[in-house]
C-alpha cells in the first residue's frame, strides 16, 4: 500500500549476511533525506518471474540519506526475497519514502518488546530510542539459534534494556501471561514476529484486561499457525479454479486463471481482499490481523492476500459479477468490515 508515499530510484550501497538467512541491505537515496521514526517501513519493487511486485520492509536505524533493511530468505518465497538477496552494491531499485503504522509512543512508564526472527528489524530502533530516553524496557528476542539472531550486537548492552534471548526450543517457555502481569500499569507491549508467537501473546494480553490499543504489533504476511500447503481454490462466481502453490497467494493463483480479487495492503491488514468462504474441505489458516479471533473461528470469510487452506479445497465468492445490462449498475464486491 503506497498511500501518499513518494516513489523513487535508489541504489544499494552494501549487502551482507547479518544472521542465518537474513541479509542486510544499505540503500543510498541519491541525495534525498527522509528522517524516520522507529517502526517505519518502506515498500520496494521486486521482480518475481518477470512480474513487478511490491514488498514492505521495516527500517533499521541508518544515517540520513540512507535506508537499512533486513531481508529474510523465506522457505516459501514467491521470489521476492530471492530477488532482494540477489541485489549487490551498485544495483538500483525502486523504493518509497517511509511510512509508519507501528509507531512507538514515548509516554509510558515501561515497555515490553518481543521480537521473533527477522521481526527484530522494526524494534532495533525502538530499543535504541527507549534506552536513549532512559525508559524501562523488557526485551525478549526469539530466533532459531544465536547465529540466527541478526543485529543482536545493536541491542545488547543498551542502558535500561533488559534483554533476554530465547532459542528455538525455548520459545515455548516464554510465559507471556507472566511477562505481562509483571508490567507496570500503563505499560505498552510491542511485538513483531511469526503468527504463532503473536497469537499466544495476543491471547495473554486480552486475558490480562489491559487496554487493547496498548498491544501494538506487526506480522509477517507469510506466517501462519499451520505449515504452508498447496490447496485448490474455486471462485464460485466464475466456476474457475486454480491450485494455490506453497509460494503464492489465493489472489496470485486466481489472477493466473483470469479472476481478479480486489486488494490493497497485501499484508493481511486492511481487509479489502476479504472474501466469503462458501465451502472448505480443510481448516482455514487465517494469517491476517484484520479479523477478530471470533470472526476467524466462524470461518465465514478470509483474507485472500495472506490466508490459506491447510490443503484440500476452498470455495470462495470473489465478488466477480458479469457486466450488467446497460443502465443497471453491476453489484460490487461487498466491503469488508472488521469487528
Ligand atoms: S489486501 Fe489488505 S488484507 Fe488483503
Amino acid at each position: 500500500m503506497r498511500g501518499k508515499a513518494e516513489v523513487f530510484m535508489a541504489q544499494v550501497v552494501s549487502a551482507r549476511e547479518a544472521g542465518t538467512a537474513i541479509r542486510e541491505l544499505v540503500i543510498d537515496l541519491g541525495g534525498r533525506v527522509y528522517p524516520y521514526q522507529p517502526g517505519a517501513h518502506i515498500d520496494v519493487d521486486v521482480l518475481v518471474e518477470g512480474r513487478q511486485e511490491t514488498r514492505s520492509y521495516s527500517l533499521l536505524p541508518a544515517p540520513g540519506g540512507q535506508y537499512r533493511i533486513g531481508v529474510k530468505l523465506s522457505d516459501t518465497s514467491k521470489g521476492g526475497s530471492r530477488y532482494m538477496w540477489s541485489l549487490k552494491a551498485g544495483d538500483r531499485l525502486r523504493v518509497t519514502s517511509p511510512e509508519n503504522r507501528f509507531e512507538l509512543q514515548m509516554d509510558r512508564p515501561e515497555y515490553l518488546v518481543i521480537a521473533g526472527g527477522v521481526g527484530i528489524t522494526p524494534v532495533v530502533g525502538m530499543a535504541r530510542e527507549l534506552s536513549r530516553r532512559g525508559a524501562r524496557m523488557q526485551f525478549l528476542y526469539a530466533a532459531r539459534n544465536r547465529a540466527a539472531m541478526a543485529f543482536l550486537d545493536e541491542v545488547e548492552g543498551l542502558a535500561g534494556v533488559n534483554l533476554r534471548l530465547f532459542e528455538d526450543a525455548e520459545v515455548a517457555f516464554i510465559d507471556a501471561a507472566a511477562e505481562i502481569a509483571a508490567l507496570s500499569p500503563g505499560a505498552q507491549l510491542y511485538i513483531c514476529g511469526p503468527m504463532p508467537l503473536l497469537d499466544a501473546v495476543r491471547r495473554a494480553w486480552v486475558a490480562s484486561d489491559r487496554p487493547l490499543p496498548d498491544l501494538r504489533y506487526e506480522i509477517f504476511g507469510d506466517s501462519g499457525l499451520h505449515p504452508t500447503e498447496e490447496f485448490e481454490v474455486v471462485s464460485a462466481d466464475t466456476g474457475l479454479s486454480a491450485t494455490v502453490a506453497r509460494n503464492e497467494s489465493i489472489i496470485d493463483a486466481l489472477a493466473r486463471v483470469g479472476v481478479d480479487v480486489i486488494s490493497d495492503c497485501r499484508r493481511g491488514e486492511c481487509g479489502l481482499c476479504a472474501v466469503p468462504v462458501l465451502e472448505a474441505t480443510a481448516e482455514i489458516d487465517h494469517r491476517d490481523v484484520f479479523f477478530s479471533d471470533a470472526q476467524k473461528a466462524e470461518g465465514t470469510r478470509m483474507c485472500a492476500c495472506v490466508s490459506r487452506a491447510v490443503g484440500g479445497r476452498v470455495v470462495i465468492d470473489t465478488g466477480f459479477r458479469a457486466a450488467a445490462p446497460e443502465g443497471v449498475p453491476a453489484r460490487e464486491a461487498e466491503p469488508a468490515t472488521a469487528g
